[in-house]
């Protein structure tokens, strides 16, 4: 085999009460990679297709993250890339991570599989790095792994694949607006006071355990974030509407994926989730901004080969 493609998915971050910590995969969207072995003992982006990539290699996520698995193999071949990218950058859904993923993941099948997949994280985060210059891994966790995921990023990305009860599902809406992450992360403050923290505490460890006894009244209880939304929500288009639609339908939890604009809610059924989103896409139909909306279950795969 010199040549795969793969398919690696987008992801919503943060999930309410997990700032930096926690993830899902969206079913349906990702960027697409076709990459084959080359003559030359290089990474190239030979092409990008839909949304613009950078296509120098010391800029790409993709190629970033490919040479940095074979730097640590310390192997020498080259490999080009191509790259339909689906993921608008700067949407809040993961775009850079499924770039990066889908890169070591491919290389790392064209190779013969010398590295596990949960062993790739490291690497793919060096591209995440070039792109969102931030360290948390929940992004690229999520569209790695698949499913809703908790990451530790201080113990070497330490990754748990959570239980999704049967009828979680979400509604995931993307303005068409670019918002970088590391803009969006200046705006947070450095530190929270202890009450925020035992808050926010209680919240992700009520989600968990509503997770394990698919309870989801207590999931509707608990869940809230007390850390990041209150600072990124006037930069998020259109949020404080849809959160309130969102409470008048008493939905599971509505906030804001990563660092916006996407907004994202958990419900209890798909058809709930279909009703939610069309509510919702007349908020951003009546206010002509361009978007596209997604209805996910949590347990949506992770990167693949097609
Ligand atoms: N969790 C990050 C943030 C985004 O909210 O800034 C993706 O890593």
């Amino acid at each position: 085999m010199n040549s795969i493609k793969v398919f690696s998915p987008a992801s919503v971050s943060n999930v309410c009460c997990g700032f930096d910590v926690l993830g899902f995969s969206i079913d349906g969207l990702g960027d697409e990679l076709i990459i084959s072995e080359s003559n030359s003992n290089k990474i190239k982006i030979k092409r990008g297709n839909g949304y613009d990539v950078p296509l120098s290699a010391d800029e790409n996520t993709a190629s970033v993250a490919a040479q940095s698995l074979l730097d640590f193999l310390d192997i020498n071949r080259g490999f080009d890339i191509e790259i339909n990218k689906n993921i608008k950058p700067g949407s809040g859904i993961g775009s850079s991570a499924a770039s990066a993923v889908g890169a070591v993941y491919g290389v790392n099948k064209l190779l013969g599989s010398p590295l596990k997949k949960h062993e790739l994280i490291k690497f793919a985060m060096q591209g995440e790095f070039v792109s969102s210059k931030s360290a948390p891994a929940d992004n690229v966790a999520s569209c790695l792994h698949g499913g809703l995921i908790l990451v530790n990023n201080r113990v070497k990305y330490n990754v748990v694949n959570l239980p999704v009860p049967e009828n979680l599902y979400a509604v995931v809406h993307h303005p068409h607006i670019e918002i970088k992450t590391s803009e969006s992360r200046v705006i947070l403050p450095k530190s929270v006071d202890l009450k925020t923290a035992s808050d926010q505490l209680a919240s992700i460890a009520g989600f968990i355990h509503s997770l394990h006894t698919a309870d989801f009244d207590l999931m509707r209880l608990v869940l809230s974030d007390y850390l990041v939304e209150q600072y990124r929500s006037e930069h998020v288009p259109f949020f404080n509407q849809i959160k309130n639609i969102s409470e008048s339908k008493n939905v599971i939890c509505c906030s804001i994926s990563g660092s916006g604009p996407s907004v994202f809610s958990l419900v209890e059924g798909k058809n709930m989730a279909k009703k939610l989103k069309s509510i919702y896409d007349e908020v951003y139909i009546k206010n002509s901004v361009e978007f596209n909306s997604y209805v996910t279950p949590l347990n949506a795969k992770g990167v693949r080969a097609v």
